[in-house]
């Protein structure tokens, strides 16, 4: 297919961030974006939480907050979609400008702060999709978060977990945007053993015999010690899988000052180590018994290739769709799989924490083999 990208590029990039986003949903929405095919090949294909991944990239939380083009975004070439992060109520979020993008850089900063329709438009879009007769292969998570307003979390969380999660092949809890007051503190000992006890008794309650894997997204902007903590706690509540990492606070050198000077979060290419660095660290503290979903800076296949040897099992992207287009999935799936191939793999599960040094007895891949 002959790449259309930089021209559109030029196009959408000469209109504020947030508005050139709302158009690219109207028109993914309207049919009007590209069917980009998925690479299929055995060595992409795993099974874990009993779902099946056509492919193991994902696209991340934060694109389609509300649900609207999970059909389209399929049609990128994904093997998965995270849809949200969405709350009980509509909310408005922080006030406009609140996205930048760097392209000198490939970065982004948000400050969006759950701006969003709320769960019953969620769940509606969500009918609507799964009601169709289309729908593609692939998996389907839920991201979770609470309204600026509440109080108690595990209030929001829990509803969230009522109304959605029967609908969910994953659920993911957002404890780490940097943009909701508050959020991030729940990934402290106390208040996420507190929070994830309320969670699973919920999940189990709500979801019937078939309830989806619970997944925790967090930040990587946490010390080893907060690593350690954290990793024992979700090993004991029986976490599913973790998703690493959300958007940095830190602003690494070298980016210009007066996009790194804007508050909130940034993502895209200066957050790949740092991501790449925190699946290493959780796979290593959980000795590989829980899977990883990489995500932070992907852009290539080499990129992707480095999250997997650090511990993923599945990854995400958002920024680089940003950067290089539709097509971004079809040739980061691509490369990965000349990768793969070239060191010997069959598939990628064999490859997955390759790059960490574990001792003999810990070493069990997160797919169990
Ligand atoms: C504009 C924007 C909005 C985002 N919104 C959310 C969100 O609602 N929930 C969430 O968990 N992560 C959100 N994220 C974080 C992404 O899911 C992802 O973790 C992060 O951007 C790192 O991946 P990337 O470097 O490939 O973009 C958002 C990111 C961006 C750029």
């Amino acid at each position: 297919m002959p790449d259309f990208y930089p021209l559109a590029r030029k196009m959408l990039f000469r209109i504020d961030p947030e508005r050139a986003h709302s158009m690219t949903i109207k028109a993914m929405k309207a049919g009007l974006s590209p069917s980009v095919n998925a690479i299929k090949d055995p060595a992409l294909e795993q099974t874990i939480w009993g779902l099946r991944f056509p492919n193991p990239l994902g696209m991340a939380a934060g694109f389609d907050k509300n649900a609207e083009v999970i059909g389209p975004t399929f049609g990128l070439g994904f093997g998965f979609v995270e849809a949200g992060t969405v709350t009980p109520k509509p909310q408005h979020g922080n006030p406009k400008p609140r996205l930048f993008r760097e392209p000198g850089h490939e970065a982004v900063i948000n400050r969006m702060g759950f701006s969003g329709h709320g769960m019953n438009a969620f769940k509606a879009n969500l009918e609507k999709f799964l009601g169709g007769s289309s729908r593609p292969p692939g998996v389907i998570g839920i991201n979770i978060g609470m309204n600026k307003s509440q109080k108690d979390p595990a209030k929001d969380y829990g509803v969230l977990i009522r109304m959605l999660g029967p609908m969910a092949d994953y659920l993911a809890i957002n404890i780490s945007s940097p943009n909701t007051p508050g959020l991030r503190d729940l990934q402290e000992k106390e208040p996420l053993t507190e929070l994830l006890g309320v969670l699973m008794e919920e999940r189990k309650k709500s979801c019937g015999n078939h309830p989806p894997p619970l997944l925790v997204k967090l930040a990587p902007d946490l010390d080893e010690e907060q690593r350690g903590e954290i990793a024992a706690t979700l090993l004991n509540a029986k976490v599913d899988g973790i998703i690493l990492t959300n958007t940095t606070l830190v602003r690494p050198e070298g980016l210009p000052a007066r996009f790194a000077a804007q508050p909130g979060g940034l993502s895209g290419k200066p957050l790949k180590g740092m991501s790449t660095q925190a699946i290493a660290s959780f796979y290593k503290l959980t000795k590989g018994k829980i899977p990883i979903i990489g995500v932070g800076g992907i852009s290539s296949g080499r990129d992707a290739y480095d999250k997997i040897k650090a511990g993923a099992s599945l990854l995400q992207l958002y920024s680089a769709l940003v950067f290089k287009g539709p097509t971004v999935a079809h040739s980061i799936n691509e490369e990965l799989l000349m990768l793969l191939k070239a060191d010997g793999h069959g598939n990628i599960g064999e490859a997955v924490g390759t790059a960490v040094k574990m001792n003999k007895k810990d070493k069990k891949t997160a797919n169990g083999s």
